[in-house]
């Protein structure tokens, strides 16, 4: 498993570094994944030796086919499960999750697969989200050969939104064998408690955030690190991309009743789940990205909403662009009143390293970078209007920022500069988002972009006189890292941070892409700042090392941190004691109480809970029965 071996090496590293820092650099507990595996419980397994398959079924009236036990092939002892009589793709054998394992609870799934004459098997993932939408993920592509075939260890999970909830296999229509099926509960993990949370330790300087996909709300370890570290800022990692937002059907049904093909029509359910946790956590939430060349469908940009068809006029898109940027926003707004939505990538990666637009093109074609938006305006003039419109319809108090990568480098950082300078001036942008997606390479020489150049592109953007937000930061280590790696990555993570640190005044929010090395869109390169084992990495501790934890400010009787004492707070407190599941730390409710207010609410001397006596004594102050709090 990945994490093993940075995991001894961190150990080690940290020791070494221990007491230099205001923030003691603690080494992780001594546990490592040796241990964690050995109480991994295995809680379902079959060999099929029994011929008992009742716990597999097909996947639903519209699948074929049929299963039973086989002695025709088999890993262990003489029988497996056949699956035969396939008649489509997409049908096979599926065994259900979501009836009798646990929600918000890792498990490894292993099993042997094998086709009749050749395996060519996926291995996917099925569930109904709370729309009643189903959803479907391939967890293992390609297990292609001429033999048995292994699916190892793969990591599911879920959440309680999720029902019918599977893992199949699937491909082709040949007959599927299948053996020694074993479902692994992992071990529980708790996260490090005893580091400093990385929001904490910037609370007065900037928003410390992250990026999530759905598959994260169901690891609780992984959600454990982000409520503790990362609980300033979320941004979906790909939920909110125009991708996952368009509904082509939904659009040409419009067209078809309408005859007006300029209302993209949308929905965010692919971003829900994330958008629910947002909400009952009330974490600020970053709307990434309206207008890309990337991940935004060719026939958003074609007569018909047809992949085929031709390219729509200059004076269409606008329109689509305009309806689409309205909706998104009405819709968010409408479906999420009480997020705040407090920034939006409005335009993403429109220039080049040269200071030039993308090529025109579709996005797939002839290599990656050309924009269809290119395509149909002829240059980078859809800029504008984008912010034009994003001004027009974002919520209030949702700061616009262009937001690229390479933004360091001069031709790119000259041109957004410029953009920017003349956006602001219209009033029509907020700031700039610098992706920051980092390679620290083998030391701090070869690291690109070097810190010092990384510190000038802040410099520029500062002198713009525009908010700064870091969206997306990642730094790369060489593939198969060794300790030196780490160090070098530490160092590195550390003199960008300091350069960050140095400009807080301008910069509003820092935001990692991702939260454990192994969750990373550059996951064999280890960019992130927690491992596969959720623990803390140098570079972790790098950022933290010398800073101290500022103390919250404790207003003694607000408990519902509104900056005031009245007679609310009374009735929170005992709202909170009296229906904690709706009130109480992790409440339901829009209006529980949080940790601070729990702070704060403590005024009677009767001991650390809040009781009935911290509401009394409030109600005591407020009727001048005493003049300060705590009583
Ligand atoms: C990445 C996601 O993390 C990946 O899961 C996806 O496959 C590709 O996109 N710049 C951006 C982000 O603005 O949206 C990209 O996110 C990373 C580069």
């Amino acid at each position: 498993m990945k994490g093993k071996k940075s995991n001894r090496m961190i150990a080690a590293l940290m020791s070494a570094s221990m007491g230099i820092a205001a923030i003691p650099a603690i080494a992780p507990a001594a546990v490592s994944a040796e241990t964690s595996d050995a109480v991994n419980k295995v809680v379902f397994s079959t060999d099929f030796e029994d011929e008992d398959v009742s716990m597999f079924t097909n996947r639903g009236e519209n699948d074929t086919t049929v299963l039973s036990a086989s002695d025709e092939a088999s890993v262990s002892g003489s029988t497996s499960m056949l699956a035969s009589e396939r008649s489509k793709d997409w049908n096979g054998p599926a065994f259900r999750l979501d009836d009798k394992l646990k929600p918000y609870t890792e498990y490894y799934i292993s099993a042997k697969v094998k086709g009749r004459y050749y395996t060519n098997a996926t291995f996917s993932f099925q569930y109904t989200n709370s729309d009643g939408e189903t959803k479907y993920s391939n967890l293992v592509q390609n297990l292609s050969g001429s033999d048995w075939m292994s699916v190892e260890n793969v990591k599911v999970s879920f959440t309680d939104e999720m029902t019918d909830v599977f893992v199949y296999f699937e491909g082709g229509q040949d007959d599927l064998f299948i053996d020694d099926f074993v479902v692994t509960e992992a071990a529980q993990v708790e996260i490090e408690q005893d580091i400093p949370g990385l929001k904490d330790v910037f609370a007065n300087d900037f928003k410390v955030g992250t990026a999530l996909t759905p598959s994260d709300l169901s690891s609780k370890p992984t959600m454990d690190i982000v409520e503790k570290h990362f609980s300033g800022s979320i941004t979906a990692g790909n939920e909110m991309k125009p991708d996952a937002v368009l509904n082509q059907a939904a659009c040409q049904t419009y067209f078809e009743e309408t005859g007006d093909d300029t209302v993209p029509q949308i929905s965010f359910s692919a971003a829900k789940p994330l958008l629910n946790y947002c909400q009952k956590n009330n974490i600020p939430v970053r709307v990434h990205t309206l207008v890309w060349h990337s991940q935004t469908p060719d026939w958003f940009f074609k007569e018909g909403y047809d992949p085929n068809g031709e390219w729509v006029s200059k004076e269409k898109m606008l329109k689509r662009m305009e309806n689409y940027i309205k909706a998104y926003f009405e819709t968010l707004t409408e479906l999420y009143p009480d997020i705040d939505f407090y920034a939006c990538d409005v335009v993403n990666e429109a220039w080049l390293e040269d200071g030039k637009p993308r090529q025109p093109g579709e996005q797939g074609s002839g290599g990656s970078a050309k924009s269809a938006w290119v395509q149909v305006f002829g240059d980078n003039s859809f800029i504008e209007p984008a912010f034009t419109f994003a001004r027009k319809y974002a919520p209030e108090g949702c700061k616009l920022y262009y937001n690229d990568y390479n933004e360091y480098m001069d031709g790119k950082l000259n041109a957004i500069v410029d953009m920017a300078a003349d956006l602001k001036e219209k009033g029509l942008i907020d700031g700039i988002g610098m992706q920051s997606h980092l390679d620290a390479r083998q030391s701090l020489d070869a690291a690109f972009p070097s810190v010092s150049m990384y510190d000038k592109a802040l410099d520029k953007y500062c002198e713009l006189g525009l908010d700064i937000q870091v969206t997306e930061l990642d730094a790369t280590t060489p593939e198969n890292p060794t300790e030196a790696d780490f160090k070098v990555q530490a160092d590195y993570y550390k003199g960008i941070w300091d350069a960050i640190y140095a400009h807080k005044d301008n910069i509003s929010a820092v935001v990692v892409w991702g939260v454990t090395d192994d969750g990373s869109w550059r996951a064999k390169q280890y960019p992130l700042l927690f491992d596969a084992d959720y623990k803390a990495k140098p570079a972790f501790y790098s950022i933290v090392e010398g800073r101290e934890v500022p103390v919250p400010k404790v207003i003694y009787g607000d408990a519902d941190c509104d900056g005031k004492i009245f007679l609310n707070d009374a009735v929170l407190i005992m709202q909170a004691i009296g229906n904690p599941d709706a009130y109480g730390v992790n409440g339901t409710e829009k209006t529980h109480i949080t940790k601070q207010g729990k702070i704060n609410g403590d005024v009677s001397n009767t001991g650390d809970d809040l009781t009935n006596a911290d509401a009394l004594a409030i109600q005591k102050y407020l009727l001048n029965l005493i003049d300060k709090l705590p009583e």
